[in-house]
C-alpha cells in the first residue's frame, strides 16, 4: 500500500490527541502537519497541548516539537504539504463548514470529525462496517465543489456508534422503532474530570444537539445514494434521551427495539457474532476483527472493562431480554473518542485510500 502524508486540524484537541496516537505508527499514514487555532500556531506541540493532554500514552517523540500550524491562516501551505487532512475542531458550524470547504477546494481532501457538513447531500457520513458504499457519491460532489481531488467525507456522531452497530444486521426483521437512552463520557464534551470537576459525582440530563443528531443521523447512514445525493431512509422511528456520565471514555446505550417480523433471541445473537463487513473483508489496518461482540454476563458491557476491546473499535452488547412494550431490550458500548472519532475517522481514511480516493 502506498503512504500518504496527512495533517491533523485540531491536533491540541481530544479527539486531535487521539488521531496522534493513532497515526504515531501507522502503516500507511504519516503526520506531516500539526494545525490548531491562533493560539496555539507557532508554538512546538507539546507547548501548545501543555496541560490540555489526556491521553494516558505520553506525546509521541515523532511530533513532540512540530511547531503547530494555524489550521486557517496557513491552510494554502498545509494543502500543500499533505495528501489530506483529518479534522476535528471546536468552531462555530459555519466557520467549520467554510474551513472544510476551503480544503476541499485547495484539492486536499478533509476526513472530518464535526458535524457541520454532516447533512450535506452530497458528502458521505460514512461508518465503515455499515455504509462503505456512500463513498461512491464523491465524484458528484467533486463534480459541484468544482475539484479534481478534494473532497469532504464526514464520520458519525458518537452517540450512534453503540447502537446504529448493533441494530444495523437486524434491519433485515424490519425495524419498525428504537428507543435508545446514552450514557455520554465526558471526553465526549473533550473534557476530563480534572477540566471538569463539576461532573465528579454528578449526572447531566442535557447535551445540546446530541438527541437530534442521535435520532437523524442513523437515517443517512441508513439511506441511499439517488443520483448526486444521498437520500436519508425513512425508517425506523428513532427517540432517544443523552445523558452526560461521570466516565471518562465510552458511551453506553440502553435500547429498545420492535420489529416486523419478531427474530428469536438465538437469531439475533447469532446475526451479531457472524457480522462482518467491508473493513474486516479488506482487513484494513485499523478494522476489529470481530465488530460485534455479545458478553453472557450481566454486568457486561461495562465502560471501564470494555471500552478498549480491540483497541476501542469494537462493539460490545450485552443484557438482550425480550420487554413488554418493545419486542427486546439490550445494551451497548463503544468507545467514543477511538470508534466514535479518531479511529472511526482513521477506519474511513484507509477505506478511502484502498479505494484510491487520495490518489
Ligand atoms: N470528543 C468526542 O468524543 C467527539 C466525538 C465525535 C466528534 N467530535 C467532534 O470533534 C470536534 C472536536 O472535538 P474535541 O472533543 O476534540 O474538542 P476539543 O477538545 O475542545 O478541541 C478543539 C480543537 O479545535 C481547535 N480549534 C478551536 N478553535 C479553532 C480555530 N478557530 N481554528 C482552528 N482550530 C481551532 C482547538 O485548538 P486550540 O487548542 O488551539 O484552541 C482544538 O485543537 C468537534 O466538532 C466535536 O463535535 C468529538
Amino acid at each position: 500500500m502506498k503512504n500518504y502524508n496527512v495533517g491533523i486540524i485540531g491536533a491540541t484537541g481530544m479527539v486531535g490527541q487521539r488521531f496522534i496516537l493513532l497515526l504515531a505508527n501507522h502503516p500507511w499514514f504519516k503526520i506531516k502537519v500539526l494545525a490548531a487555532s491562533p493560539r496555539s500556531a507557532g508554538k512546538p506541540y507539546s507547548e501548545a497541548v501543555g496541560k490540555k493532554w489526556s491521553m494516558d500514552d505520553p506525546i509521541p517523540e515523532s511530533v513532540k516539537d512540530m511547531i503547530v500550524m494555524d489550521a486557517t491562516a496557513d491552510k494554502e501551505k498545509i494543502a500543500s504539504m499533505v495528501d489530506f487532512v483529518f479534522c476535528a475542531v471546536d468552531m462555530k458550524k459555519d466557520e467549520i463548514k467554510a474551513l472544510e470547504e476551503a480544503y476541499a477546494k485547495l484539492e486536499c481532501p478533509v476526513v472530518s470529525n464535526n458535524s457541520a457538513n454532516r447533512f450535506t447531500p452530497d458528502v458521505p457520513m460514512v461508518v465503515p462496517e455499515i455504509n462503505p458504499e456512500h463513498i461512491d457519491i464523491i465524484p458528484a460532489q467533486r463534480k459541484r465543489l468544482g475539484t479534481k481531488r478534494g473532497f469532504i467525507a464526514v464520520k458519525s456522531n458518537c452517540s450512534i456508534q453503540s447502537y446504529v452497530p448493533a441494530l444495523h444486521p437486524l434491519r433485515k426483521y424490519g425495524i419498525k422503532a428504537v428507543l435508545a437512552c446514552t450514557y455520554q463520557a465526558i471526553s465526549g464534551a473533550g473534557k476530563t474530570f480534572e477540566s471538569w470537576p463539576e461532573m465528579v459525582d454528578n449526572l447531566i440530563p442535557y447535551i445540546g444537539g446530541e438527541e437530534e443528531k442521535s435520532e437523524k443521523e442513523p437515517l443517512k447512514v441508513w439511506g441511499r445514494i439517488e443520483g448526486d445525493k444521498i437520500v436519508v431512509a425513512d425508517s425506523p422511528a428513532i427517540t432517544t434521551q443523552c445523558l452526560r456520565v461521570p466516565v471518562s471514555n465510552g458511551h453506553t446505550a440502553a435500547v429498545f427495539v420492535k420489529f416486523e417480523n419478531k427474530p428469536t433471541i438465538e437469531q439475533i445473537l447469532k446475526d451479531w457474532k457472524e457480522f462482518a463487513g467491508v473493513p474486516q473483508e479488506l482487513k484494513l489496518p485499523s478494522a476489529p476483527k470481530q465488530f460485534l461482540n455479545y458478553f453472557e454476563e450481566n454486568d457486561r458491557p461495562q465502560a471501564k472493562l470494555d471500552r478498549n476491546l480491540e483497541g476501542g473499535m469494537a462493539i460490545s452488547m450485552g443484557r438482550l431480554r425480550e420487554d413488554t412494550q418493545y419486542d427486546y431490550k439490550f445494551v451497548c458500548l463503544s468507545h467514543n473518542t477511538l470508534r466514535g472519532a479518531a479511529g472511526g475517522g482513521v477506519l474511513m481514511a484507509e477505506l478511502l485510500a484502498v479505494k484510491g480516493y487520495f490518489d
